[in-house]
C-alpha cells in the first residue's frame, strides 16, 4: 500500500496528465475577470493594511466577528484591525525580543532578521483574553493579551508582567513549520520543540498537564513538517472529541527510499492525558494515516500529489462533519504541479476504524494487522463509546497502550471526494501557497468556492462542479485577483462569511477584499449567467449579489444556472431597456493586396470560444484559417491578403450554447498594382510616397492629390465613397477630426502629421484655407 509509486511514473503518463488537463471544455485555466491591484482599487473592492514598522511578516490571524476584529501577529507586534476597514484605527501591541534574547540570538551566530520576535501562536483564550506566542530571538514566549469583550471597550494590551516561556508551544525558528489549535482552555500544537529542531512532537501543554508524542520515535513522527490543526466532535460526548493534525513526513523503511515523503492524517483524543505505569504523559490515542490525493490513470497507475501545502477545514452546521480541503503539491522533480482534494469526515473515521497496519520488522512490507485487537480499541478516547468504563486514558490497559504504541498507523489510506481532485494544475508557473473556502447557496444548490493565493500576490476564486455521468470534476475559474502591489506570497487567507470579506496576509500586509463584485462580469443578462459565480445573479437590471430565497423574498426576478451556465435559458427573450441588445455594427477595413491586417475581436469572456463567419450573399462559412489566414487572441490575422479575402467577416462568441457576435467587418482589398500607381504618381511630384488615401488638408491644394484622391475613389468605386470617409477619420486621419479642430483656434488646426513633415523639410506653414471646406 505505501509504495511511492509517484516517482516510477513514467513520462508517458505525465504527458497524459498534462493533454488531458487542458482538453478543451474540460478545464479552463483563464480566469472569467482578472483584475490588478489598481482595478481593485478602483473597484473600490480592496484595502490594505501596511505596518508602520514596515514589513509585517504575518505568521498568524485570528479572526473575531463578534467584536468586529481582526487579530495580526506579525514580526514584533500584534495588531488589532478592523473588519470594516482593515485600514482604520488599527490598535498594535509592540512586543518585541528582550536586549537580552537577542544578544544571545546574535551570539549564536543567528540573523538580526531571525532574532525578532515572530508571533507563532494566537488564539482566543477565553472571553476577554488572547493567548499569543512568539519565537522571542530563539527563546520562545508566551502572554496573554486583555482584548477585552465588547467592541466598545476597546482593551488591546498585553499583559506584560506575566510573560512565560514558550517552549513546547512555539517553535524557536521562525520558519519552522507548526500548528496549533485551541479547544476547552487546551492548546494543541504541533511543533519542533528545541532549538536545533531534532525533537518533532505533537503536544498539549498547560498548567495541569503536559501530554506529547514519544521522542525520538520515528514510527509515529518522521521528520514531520506540520500544515494544519483541528478539533472535530465524534458525537454529542465532549470525551469523544478528537485533536487532527495535518502534515506530512518521510516515507519509513522500505517502502520509502530515501526522499519518498507522504500526507499524513493523525489524531489524538482531546482527553487523553497518557498512561498511569507506562505512556506516562505521552498520548495513549495517537493514530495516523496517509491522505491520499492523486489522479486515476486508464492503466490503474495513478499520480500522486504528495506534498501538503495548506489545508482547510470547511466548518458547516452539523460541527462533526467539516469537509476537509487538501492543496497538495508534488514531491516530483520531473513535473510540477498542483491538486486540490476534498475529504469526508465518514471516510476519514472509516480509515481509523478499519485495520492497523503492521510489519514484522522495518525490511518486511506494510500490511493489515490480523491478530487480535485489544479492548479498549486502541486510538479510542476515554469516554461512552467504551461503556464508560475508563474515565481517563491512565485506567487503560496496559495491552492496549503497548498495541497503539506498536501500532500507530492504519492500514488504509484516506481517499478524497470521487476519488480524485477537484481541481489540477500540471502546467503552471505559479506557486500556490494557501487555501480557503467558503461555502455559498445558490438557486441550485450548495456550492464550494476555494480561494486559492499563490507566491505572485494572487488569489484565485474556483468553483468545482462535478458530474456524475461522465464522473468528472468540472473547474470554474472565476476571478484572477492581484492582491498586492508587489508580488510578494500569500501567507494567510481568512473568510468572513457574514461580511463577504477575505483577509489576506503576506509580509507585505494585511489585505481586505470582497468577495464578490457582480457588476463587473457585465451588465446583461447572459453576461451574467454564464459566469457562474454563485454569489452573483441577474436581478432584470444588473447583475448583482445573490441572496438565496427568503432574505429578500420580495425579489422576484433572479436569474442564475451556476451548475450549466445556460444563458440561452435563462436569458433568452430577455430585453434591456426595452430593446434587444444592439447588434455589432459594422466596421469597414481596408487593406492592401499581400500585406497583411487583422479584423481585431476579443472576446469579453476569455472562456468563450471565438468563431469567425465569411458571409457571401445568404451564406455564411466559417472562415478557414491556415498560414495565411491565422487565428489570434486579438483577432483574425491575414499575413498576406488576397483579393478573393474581400467580404463580410463576422466575429462571434460560444459559450455554452449561447452565441453573441461581437464584432462585424467589411473588408476591402485594395490591389496592389493600381495603389502603387497611384502613389508612384504622387512621388513623381515630389511629394512625399504615402500609402494613405485620405486627402489630407494641405494635400488637397496640389492637384496631383486631388486626382490621387480620385483615383483611390475609383479604385475602390464611387459607391464606397462614404465609406473611405468614414474610414478615413476613424484610421487613417484619426488625428484629423473636423468637429474637434473647428472649435480649436486656427493656428492648431493643423493636423499635427502635416505639420511635423512641413517643418521637417523647412516649409512655410501654409494656412490651410480648403482644408476644412474639402469637396466632401
Ligand atoms: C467604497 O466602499 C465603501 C464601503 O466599503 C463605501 O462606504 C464608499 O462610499 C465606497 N466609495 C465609493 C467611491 O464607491
Ligand atoms: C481569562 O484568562 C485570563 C488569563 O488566565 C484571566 O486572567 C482572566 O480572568 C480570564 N477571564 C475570564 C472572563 O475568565
Ligand atoms: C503594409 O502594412 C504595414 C502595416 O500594416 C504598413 O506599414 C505598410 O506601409 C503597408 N504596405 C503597403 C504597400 O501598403
Amino acid at each position: 500500500m505505501e509504495a511511492p509509486r509517484s516517482r516510477l511514473i513514467p513520462r508517458l503518463l505525465l504527458v497524459w496528465l498534462v493533454v488531458k488537463s487542458s482538453a478543451p471544455g474540460a478545464r479552463c485555466n483563464h480566469a472569467r475577470l482578472r483584475l490588478s491591484h489598481k482595478e481593485l482599487w478602483d473597484a473600490n473592492r480592496t484595502r490594505v493594511f501596511h505596518s508602520p514598522r514596515g514589513s509585517l511578516g504575518v505568521h498568524t490571524m485570528l479572526l473575531d466577528e463578534y467584536q468586529e476584529r481582526l487579530f495580526v501577529g506579525g514580526r514584533d507586534a500584534i495588531y488589532s484591525l478592523s473588519l470594516e476597514h482593515v485600514d482604520h484605527r488599527h490598535k498594535e501591541i509592540h512586543w518585541p525580543s528582550t536586549a537580552t534574547q537577542e544578544d544571545e540570538c546574535l551570539m549564536k551566530g543567528r540573523e538580526k532578521s531571525e532574532c525578532g520576535n515572530y508571533i507563532k501562536v494566537l488564539h482566543q483564550y477565553n472571553r476577554t483574553h488572547l493567548l499569543a506566542c512568539g519565537t522571542g530571538a530563539f527563546d520562545p514566549v508566551c502572554a496573554f493579551i486583555r482584548a477585552g469583550h465588547s467592541k466598545e471597550d476597546g482593551l488591546f494590551e498585553l499583559e506584560a508582567h506575566r510573560v512565560e516561556s514558550g517552549r513546547g508551544r512555539c517553535p524557536f525558528d521562525p520558519n519552522s513549520p507548526c500548528t496549533s489549535t485551541f479547544s476547552r482552555g487546551q492548546l494543541y500544537v504541533g511543533l519542533y520543540t528545541d532549538y536545533w529542531e531534532n525533537d518533532a512532537a505533537v503536544c498539549r501543554l498547560d498548567d495541569r498537564s503536559h501530554t506529547r508524542t514519544e521522542r525520538d520515535d520515528g514510527q509515529q513522527l518522521n521528520e514531520p513538517k506540520f500544515v494544519g490543526s483541528a478539533v472535530i466532535p465524534d458525537n454529542d460526548d465532549q470525551d469523544d472529541d478528537k485533536v487532527y493534525f495535518f502534515f506530512t513526513e518521510k516515507a519509513s523503511g522500505a517502502d520509502g527510499g530515501n526522499n519518498a515523503v507522504y500526507t499524513r492524517i493523525g489524531r489524538v483524543c482531546a482527553n487523553d492525558v497518557g498512561g498511569r505505569r507506562m505512556l506516562v504523559n505521552k498520548w495513549s490515542s495517537f493514530v495516523k494515516t496517509r491522505l491520499m490525493c492523486s489522479v486515476p490513470a486508464p492503466n490503474g497507475i495513478d499520480t500522486h500529489f504528495d506534498e501538503l501545502v495548506d489545508v482547510y477545514v470547511l466548518r458547516k452546521k452539523d460541527e462533526r462533519n467539516p469537509e476537509i480541503f487538501g492543496l497538495f503539491g508534488t514531491t516530483s522533480s520531473v513535473f510540477k504541479g498542483y491538486a486540490v482534494c476534498a475529504y469526508r469526515m465518514e471516510d476519514i473515521r472509516a480509515a481509523f476504524n478499519g485495520p492497523y497496519a503492521h510489519r514484522e520488522s522495518p525490511e518486511h512490507q506494510w500490511s493489515a494487522f490480523q491478530g487480535r485487537v485489544p479492548f479498549p480499541r486502541p486510538g479510542s478516547c476515554a469516554s461512552r463509546v467504551n461503556g464508560g468504563h475508563y474515565s481517563s486514558s491512565r485506567d487503560f490497559p496496559d495491552e492496549t497502550l503497548r498495541f497503539v504504541r506498536a501500532h500507530p498507523l492504519m492500514q488504509e489510506p484516506i481517499r478524497p471526494v470521487h476519488r480524485r481532485p477537484v481541481l489540477l494544475r500540471t502546467h503552471t508557473d505559479q506557486r500556490f501557497t494557501h487555501i480557503a473556502v467558503d461555502r455559498v447557496e445558490a438557486q441550485d444548490g450548495h456550492y464550494n468556492v476555494l480561494f486559492i493565493g499563490t507566491d505572485g500576490a494572487k488569489v484565485l476564486k474556483v468553483i468545482t462542479i462535478y458530474n456524475k455521468d461522465s464522473d468528472s470534476v468540472e473547474e470554474v475559474l472565476l476571478e484572477e485577483l492581484q492582491v498586492f502591489k508587489v508580488p510578494v506570497p500569500i501567507t494567510e487567507i481568512l473568510i468572513s462569511a457574514k461580511r463577504q470579506q477575505l483577509y489576506i496576509g503576506s509580509e507585505f500586509g494585511v489585505a481586505q477584499v470582497r468577495a464578490h463584485q457582480c457588476d463587473l462580469y457585465g451588465s446583461a443578462c447572459a453576461d451574467c449567467c454564464l459566469a457562474r459565480d454563485p454569489y452573483c445573479a441577474w436581478d432584470g437590471v444588473t447583475c448583482s449579489r445573490y441572496y438565496p430565497a427568503g432574505i429578500y423574498t420580495k425579489r422576484r426576478f433572479r436569474r442564475q444556472d451556476v451548475r450549466h451556465g445556460n444563458a440561452l435559458q435563462q436569458c433568452d427573450g430577455i430585453q434591456i431597456n426595452g430593446e434587444r441588445p444592439a447588434e455589432a455594427q459594422e466596421k469597414w477595413v481596408f487593406g492592401v493586396e499581400r500585406n497583411s491586417t487583422l479584423l481585431d475581436c476579443s472576446p469579453r469572456s476569455p472562456q468563450a470560444k471565438v468563431l469567425w463567419f465569411l458571409k457571401r450573399g445568404p451564406d455564411k462559412d466559417e472562415v478557414k484559417t491556415n498560414d495565411r489566414v491565422v487565428q489570434t487572441p486579438q483577432g483574425l490575422l491575414f499575413l498576406q491578403l488576397q483579393r478573393e479575402d474581400t467580404g463580410a467577416y463576422l466575429c462571434q462568441t460560444a459559450e455554452r450554447g449561447f452565441v453573441h457576435t461581437v464584432a462585424r467587418f467589411s473588408l476591402e482589398v485594395l490591389e496592389e498594382e493600381r495603389l502603387r500607381g497611384v502613389i508612384h504618381r504622387d512621388n513623381e511630384d515630389g511629394r512625399e510616397l504615402s500609402q494613405s488615401p485620405c486627402p489630407l488638408p494641405g494635400r488637397l491644394q496640389g492637384s496631383t492629390s486631388r486626382l490621387w484622391y480620385k483615383e483611390f475613389l475609383q479604385l475602390i468605386g464611387y459607391s464606397n465613397f462614404h465609406k473611405v470617409e468614414e474610414y478615413c477619420e476613424r484610421v487613417w486621419c484619426s488625428d484629423w477630426n473636423r468637429k474637434k479642430l473647428k472649435s480649436l483656434p486656427p493656428k492648431w488646426r493643423y493636423p499635427q502629421t502635416q505639420e511635423r513633415r512641413g517643418r521637417a523639410r523647412g516649409e512655410q506653414l501654409r494656412a490651410p484655407r480648403h482644408a476644412l471646406d474639402t469637396p466632401w
